[in-house]
Formats: C-alpha cells, sequence, structure tokens
C-alpha cells in the first residue's frame, strides 16, 4: 500500500511555488499579496490563520491578517472586502469561515471580487468550474487532486465515489474529478447503500465529517483513498476512513493528520498566485 505523504507533497509543492514567486518578482518587480480576514477567536480557526500566514511568507508572498472582534458589524467586513478590492497589492483575499451567526457568509462570499478570491467560493467561481472555465478551485477539493493525480495521472473512465455533498468539499471535488473523465457517484447521508456504492469505486473521496466511517469491507482491492474527514474523538484526531481496515485494501491513502490538510494550505498559495498571474495580463 502507497501511504500517500501529504506533508512531502505539499513542501514539494510549496518550493515550486517559492521559485515561482520569485521569478515573478523578478519580471514584475512585485509579489502576490495574500489577505486573511479572521473574525472571533475560535481556536481551530486561528490556528489555521497562522498556519497559512507561516506558509505564505516563507514561499515570499506578502501576507497580511486582518482581525476582528466577535462582534465585529457586517457593515464593517463588507467595507474593508471593497477597500481590499481595490488595492492593487492584494491578489487573493480569504474570509476564514466559520463566521459569526449574525454575519451573513453568503453576502461576504459574494462581496469578494471574484478575481481575489482565492477559496473559490464565489458563485461566479463555482459556476466556472462547474462549466470547465478557468477559475479558482477550492483548496482541498485541489489539494485532494493533486494527490490523486500523483499516484494515477490518467483518470479517464475510473469510477470515483464521493462522499459527502458539501460546496467546501464534495461538489468542486466531483467537478474536478468529472473534468478528468472519470464516472462519478456524489453520496450522502440520504444515499440508500453507501458501501454498494463505495465498493465500485477506483477512487474514493471521503468528505463527511463522520469518524471512520468507511470501513474495509467498503474498499475494493487497489482503489485510491483519499480522507478528508478530520474528527476529533476520545482517541485523538481521525479521519472519515477507518485507516487499518483500509489500508488492506486500498492501493493508496491518505493519512490523517499529514495527508490532505498540508496540500490544503499549500493550494491556497498557489491559488493566490494564479490570481496574481491572471491580473498580470
Ligand atoms: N474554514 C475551514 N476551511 C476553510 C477554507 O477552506 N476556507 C475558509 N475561508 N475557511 C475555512
Amino acid at each position: 500500500m502507497i501511504l500517500i505523504d501529504g506533508k512531502k507533497a505539499a513542501a514539494e509543492l510549496r518550493a515550486e511555488l517559492k521559485e515561482e514567486v520569485a521569478e515573478l518578482k523578478s519580471k514584475h518587480n512585485k509579489v502576490p499579496g495574500l489577505t486573511v480576514i479572521l473574525i472571533g477567536d475560535l481556536t481551530p480557526s486561528q490556528i489555521y490563520v497562522r498556519n497559512k500566514e507561516k506558509s505564505a511568507k516563507e514561499v515570499g508572498l506578502k501576507s497580511e491578517v486582518i482581525k476582528y472582534p466577535d462582534s465585529v458589524e457586517e457593515k464593517t467586513v463588507l467595507e474593508k472586502i471593497q477597500e481590499l478590492n481595490s488595492d492593487e497589492t492584494v491578489s487573493g483575499i480569504l474570509v476564514q469561515l466559520p463566521l459569526p451567526k449574525h454575519i451573513d457568509k453568503q453576502k461576504v462570499i459574494e462581496a469578494i471580487n471574484p478575481s481575489k478570491d482565492v477559496d473559490g467560493f464565489h458563485p461566479m467561481n463555482v459556476g466556472n468550474l462547474s462549466s470547465g472555465y478557468e477559475s479558482s478551485v477550492p483548496c482541498t477539493p485541489l489539494g485532494c487532486y493533486l494527490l490523486i493525480k500523483k499516484i494515477e495521472p490518467n483518470l479517464s473512465g475510473k469510477k470515483a465515489v464521493v462522499v459527502g455533498r458539501s460546496n467546501l468539499n464534495g461538489k468542486p471535488m466531483t467537478q474536478l474529478l468529472l473534468k478528468e473523465n472519470c464516472t462519478v457517484t456524489i453520496t450522502h447521508s440520504k444515499t440508500k447503500d453507501l458501501k454498494a456504492e463505495c465498493l465500485e469505486a477506483d477512487i474514493i473521496v471521503a468528505a463527511v465529517g463522520i469518524p471512520e466511517l468507511v470501513r474495509g469491507d467498503w474498499v475494493k482491492k487497489n482503489a485510491i483513498v483519499i480522507d478528508v474527514g478530520i474528527n476529533k474523538t476520545d482517541n485523538g484526531i481521525v479521519g472519515d476512513v477507518h485507516f487499518d481496515e483500509v489500508s488492506e485494501n486500498a492501493k493508496a491513502l491518505t493519512p490523517v493528520p499529514g495527508g490532505v490538510g498540508p496540500m490544503t494550505i499549500a493550494c491556497l498559495l498557489k491559488n493566490t498566485i494564479d490570481c496574481f498571474k491572471r491580473s498580470q495580463i
């Protein structure tokens, strides 16, 4: 079984991006900039944002974090986004989710200029991705996609099962696999026989947030299994895939942690650089 090393893949991607930033700097005499807006003091969000900032600086991006208290008014955030939209030194804008209840998530997402939407959450980018046009692609599914392609460069005709239908992961993951000519089945909490669906799959991407849902006898011999889950349990952090059982059957499997997670942040840096490049044309 191939243990897919997301840490190593992310480090390789960051090294490539670092070179690219240096080239862009010498060509344009400026570097791509990423601005993250962090609202409130949720610990996981703070950790994510700190890691994003650290990685952005490491590859040579201009990086800025704007922090607001939980009580910030929606209007203040929307005005800040407008300001960042017109700031030429800002290539990418990310508003860390989740947001406090009094702030309308969709309004915030739609306020971001689609060409600076490094999350790929703006309806314009969602639509472009589903139409097969150029777009920002959400970082986690993009990371999963790059890991899958490393194992199997030609995905044409493969059967893929995506477990979970979220806007963040399941739906964009499906679009990326479709673009590669996979036959994709999207499954979710109302799917009648999830095990039977998974058993058909050459590729499984599990992104539902249910600890160790995908068991060893759900997985065809030699399937590629990507685990997007990060679930806190009494036994520590586990994924959506039962690692020990599935590693008996799978051809390749991502661990949790150290699989998809590191690739997500590296892909955010990639998206920031891509937004910058598109803005220079
Ligand atoms: N919170 C958890 N994951 C994400 C993400 O990919 N983007 C944003 N903006 N917030 C998140």
